[in-house]
């Protein structure tokens, strides 16, 4: 029998949350076949999903660093997967790739969207969605090209216990800095944070002495604060600023749920009160996307590759099973708190296998 191939299509624009079931189509067809290949173009399953905050900004109809999703379309994300059959000379069956090839279990793709996955010593093949991919390199240059740590700083990272500010709190002792702090939503996400993550203290943003413990946790101020949510997290962060701080705005997840039809990309949420002090105390805060540092991913990859392998970076990951069908669910995760450091969906397990078996199951 023909092997089923399913994919996610982007159906109805949500206002708030993704709602599983509603927001996206899953549809059945008849899987790709290697028959099909024209020359420079690869047969791939998926064996790993990336789920990132920003889809649900990409879900929206207005002005971005991307277009939006049009309905209809599929999903898009990065995911990791295997070569089943090749007629392109960059990848061979059996190898792993790279790829902004989105939410579906099986596909033809050109060869000039692929990347052939070189794993350094030790590595995981989630890795490349995560640590040594878009979330750790975002870290990376986020702290290094912006944050620009120095010896006796203090820095305090929001969204700590996530993919990026995971990545971005380890770094910044690798950086020089002296005090690190992390913001997270949960005692157990504060507790990874300071007992296993190097963080020397945590604050539980939902606590309801909140504003206080931020305060007590940075006795100098502070000097880098790499912003993954917003909002009044933002807030109270810009009330505890040492005079030229850098502020690296990365994310605003607390308002991505918020955005509605209509309202051209502003979020339903009160406003940073207090700008004021970006003049007062001479912050400069400034956005990025990781993409404007791509020349520099080679060498910045490497560079969290040999950190990795040395120990002095650890990887989390929250792995969600149950394959591609839960994508939908699981993207929720995000927004509720649910994963700690990437998240990710297994549509299939990794196995080390040998070319002939790969091809076998090609053709099954
Ligand atoms: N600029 C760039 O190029 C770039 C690239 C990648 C990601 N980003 C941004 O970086 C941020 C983190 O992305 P990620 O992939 O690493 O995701 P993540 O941090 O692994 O997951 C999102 C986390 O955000 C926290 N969160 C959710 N709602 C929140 C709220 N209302 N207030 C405070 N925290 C909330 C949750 O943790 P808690 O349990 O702690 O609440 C959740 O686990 C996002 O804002 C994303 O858009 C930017």
């Amino acid at each position: 029998m023909a092997r089923k191939n399913h994919t996610f299509y982007f159906a109805e624009r949500p206002v708030g949350e993704i709602v599983p079931g509603r927001t996206f189509n899953y549809v059945e067809a008849d899987a790709p076949t290697a028959e099909e290949l024209k020359d420079g173009q690869v047969l791939v399953e998926t064996l790993y999903l990336s789920l990132d905050p920003a889809m649900r900004g990409w879900l929206q109809e207005f002005r971005s660093y991307m277009p939006p999703v049009a309905i209809g379309d599929r999903m898009r994300g990065d995911i990791v997967g295997r070569v089943l059959a090749s007629k392109s000379s960059k990848a061979k069956e059996g190898d792993l790739v790279y790829s902004f090839a989105g939410w579906t279990e099986m596909l033809i793709l050109d060869e000039s969207n692929i990347n052939v996955l070189k794993l350094p010593p030790g590595a995981k093949p989630t890795h490349a969605l995560g640590v040594l991919g878009l979330t750790g390199l975002t870290a990376y240059f986020g702290l290094s090209k912006i944050g620009q740590p120095k010896p006796g700083d203090t820095v305090v990272v929001s969204g700590a216990a996530g993919a990026v500010g995971s990545v971005a709190g380890q770094l910044a002792r690798i950086m020089g800095a002296k005090h690190i702090v992390g913001i997270a939503g949960s005692e157990e996400k504060c507790k990874l944070l300071t007992e296993e993550l190097g963080f020397d203290a945590a604050i539980n943003y939902k606590s309801p002495t909140f504003r206080e413990d931020f305060s007590k946790a940075v006795p100098d101020y502070i000097n880098v604060f790499f912003d993954n949510v917003g909002g009044e997290v933002l807030e109270t962060a810009l009330h505890l600023a040492a005079p030229f701080s850098r502020f690296v705005m990365c994310g605003s997840i607390s308002g991505y749920n918020k955005f509605a039809e209509g309202t051209d990309g502003i979020p339903e949420i009160a406003g940073v009160r207090n700008l004021y002090r970006v003049i007062t105390h001479r912050v400069r805060m400034e956005g990025f996307i990781f993409t404007d540092f791509l020349q520099e991913v080679p060498e910045a990859r490497a560079q969290l590759a040999q950190w990795l392998a040395e120990g002095e970076i650890k990887a989390k990951e929250t792995i969600v099973k149950g394959g591609l069908k839960v994508a939908d669910t699981a993207i929720n995760q995000l927004f509720t708190g649910g994963n700690t450091g990437k998240l990710i969906v297994e549509v299939k397990p990794y196995e080390e296998v040998s070319n002939s078996s790969v091809i076998n199951q090609c053709f099954q």
